[in-house]
């Protein structure tokens, strides 16, 4: 008969083995949770080579100490701050320079006249025959042999006589400079919400429009813009313009399809001079206010730049803040009768609101077939239009730091990317108007994207993911060809950061 001590022993040695096993149990189920969420993270499906892996341990290091430190308070999270807050210091991250060094693709969601940044236009207010016009809070500018016929409220006088007789240049500079940014020290008290910072966003459109549609310009702000996408190793690009029309000295003026012929002419003359960079493509985008053309026009321009430019001519779209509207559904009959001539890109659903007509673009654009989405920051709101967006892999075109500066999330950690990356949708990300706020062409983008927004196990599969990306969802013609020049540039960025950390 066993005793009262070894039942004891017998029992406590069944009871740990439950509890042991309860607990292996919950562990087991927890870690296969946890693995099984992780496989649906974008990027999930890239197979890393052996040198790519030594450089994802490079990647990883320096991306989980920036966000542990965060975490644990030893240093301040910049990336959950205002983008103006750390858009100069993260440029000197080692993480930062090694994204910047890597070859990104395309970038397929940027606007005409905010591809550059205000030094860059600032330069451009140098040039000769040019005349500036304050009014208020306001500045216009324009070109001309002599005084501007074009209205002014106060007086047109030469640039360089107003810079001169000012008595302080860099004064003088400085002011004009600030016309051409969004950047302010005083954001939070400049721009308190979305419909705020919009109308500065406006005013900074018509400035730099004022001095970029004089044909000349435009077309140098075109081949530097390329310029600098490409130092930024970026190697294509689909631009969304407004297709403004532009003048000349001699009193020329230029429809949207001489507009668009003239963005194909510097796009042809930039690849000949760097072979390298492979090209850019045009989606009319105008303003859905309709303030220049009417709705019928700008069908009309689209298929006539279509049938003069055919590997030029990408599809149409319609900018400006949606909030405000006309939402697209206004002009669905027309968008419906051109459905089979055009390819749609539109931009839907850059909003906060949740069941307005801005968010609800999202339905039009889907049952027009839109080939992508233009920041579908709602669209994390529509379960079933998730479903339609992954089933029929509609990229969707995400700008983290646009919708940072334009005020629909103050801190990126709460981006709706973080989500979709998790899910695994068709994301590409861009950089929409890079120029007005300073940023990089796509680098401070992907920065952003990986350590701001994506998950802490993110990692360079999804860097690679989201380059790709930007190849499989561009409208470049040769997509093998494309994804090789990727690859071998790839390799060869892969095997360079494996050599000088080795
Ligand atoms: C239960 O776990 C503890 C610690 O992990 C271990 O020491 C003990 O041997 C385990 N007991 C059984 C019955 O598995
Ligand atoms: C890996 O890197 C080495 C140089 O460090 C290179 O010789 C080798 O070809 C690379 N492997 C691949 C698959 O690119
Ligand atoms: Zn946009």
């Amino acid at each position: 008969m066993p005793t009262k001590l070894t039942v004891f022993l017998w029992l406590s040695i069944i009871m740990q083995a439950f509890c042991n096993t309860t607990h292996e149990t919950v562990k087991k189920k927890r870690n296969e949770l946890f693995e099984k969420e992780l496989e649906m993270m974008l990027g999930r499906d890239i197979v890393l080579n052996e040198n790519e892996t030594k450089v994802n341990e490079i990647f990883m290091k320096l991306k989980t100490k920036e966000l542990d430190q965060g975490f644990r308070h030893r240093r301040p999270f910049v990336l959950s701050k205002h983008f103006f807050e750390y858009k100069d210091d993260v440029k000197k991250t080692e993480l930062y320079k090694l994204i910047k060094k890597m070859p990104k693709g395309a970038v397929l969601h940027a606007h005409d006249t905010s591809l550059l940044g205000p030094d860059y236009v600032l330069e451009l207010t140098y040039w000769k025959d040019l005349y500036i016009c304050f009014i208020d809070d306001e500045v216009l500018f324009r070109f001309a042999k002599t005084l501007p016929t074009t209205p002014c409220a106060t007086k047109w006088q030469l640039v360089k006589e107003a810079r001169y007789s000012s008595g302080n240049v860099d004064e003088f500079d400085d002011h004009l400079r600030k016309e051409f940014t969004l950047v302010v020290d005083d954001y939070v008290k400049k721009y308190p919400d979305n419909n705020a910072i919009w109308k500065s966003f406006k005013k900074y459109f018509k400035t730099i429009l004022s001095i970029v549609s004089y044909k000349p310009a435009w077309e140098q702000y075109f081949y530097d813009a390329l310029k600098e996408y490409r130092h930024d190793n970026v190697f294509f690009l689909e631009v969304r313009s407004i297709l403004p029309t532009l003048y000349d000295l001699d009193g020329n003026v230029y429809d949207p399809v001489a507009t668009a012929e003239s963005y194909q002419k510097v796009t042809e003359q930039f690849m000949h001079d760097y072979p390298d960079f492979m090209g850019a493509k045009l989606i009319y985008a105008p303003s859905r206010g309709t303030e220049q053309f009417t709705f019928d026009e700008y069908l009309r321009f689209a298929k006539e730049i279509k049938r003069k430019l055919p590997d030029f001519f990408a599809g149409f779209d319609l900018v400006n803040h949606e909030d405000a509207g006309p939402p697209n559904k206004h002009f669905l009959p027309q968008l419906v009768n051109e459905k089979d001539n055009l390819n749609y890109y539109f931009h839907a659903a850059e909003t906060n609101w949740n069941g307005m007509d801005s968010d609800e673009n999202l339905y039009d654009a889907l049952a027009l077939d839109t080939k992508r989405i233009g920041h579908g920051f709602a669209l994390i709101k529509h379960p079933l239009l998730i479903d339609e967006v992954r089933k029929r892999d509609i990229a969707i075109e995400v700008n983290v730091i646009s919708n940072n500066v334009l005020c629909l999330v103050s801190d990126i950690r709460n981006h709706p990317l973080s989500s979709y990356l998790a899910q695994g949708l068709p994301v590409v990300v861009s950089s929409d108007d890079r120029g007005a706020w300073e940023a990089d062409p796509l680098s401070h983008d992907f920065y952003a994207a990986f350590v701001g927004v994506a998950s802490r196990h993110a990692d360079l599969r999804l860097l690679k993911k989201l380059a790709l990306n930007s190849i499989r969802y561009s409208t470049y013609s040769d997509k093998n060809k494309m994804i090789a020049e990727f690859e071998s540039r790839w390799s060869q960025f892969i095997n360079a950061v494996k050599d000088k950390h080795a």
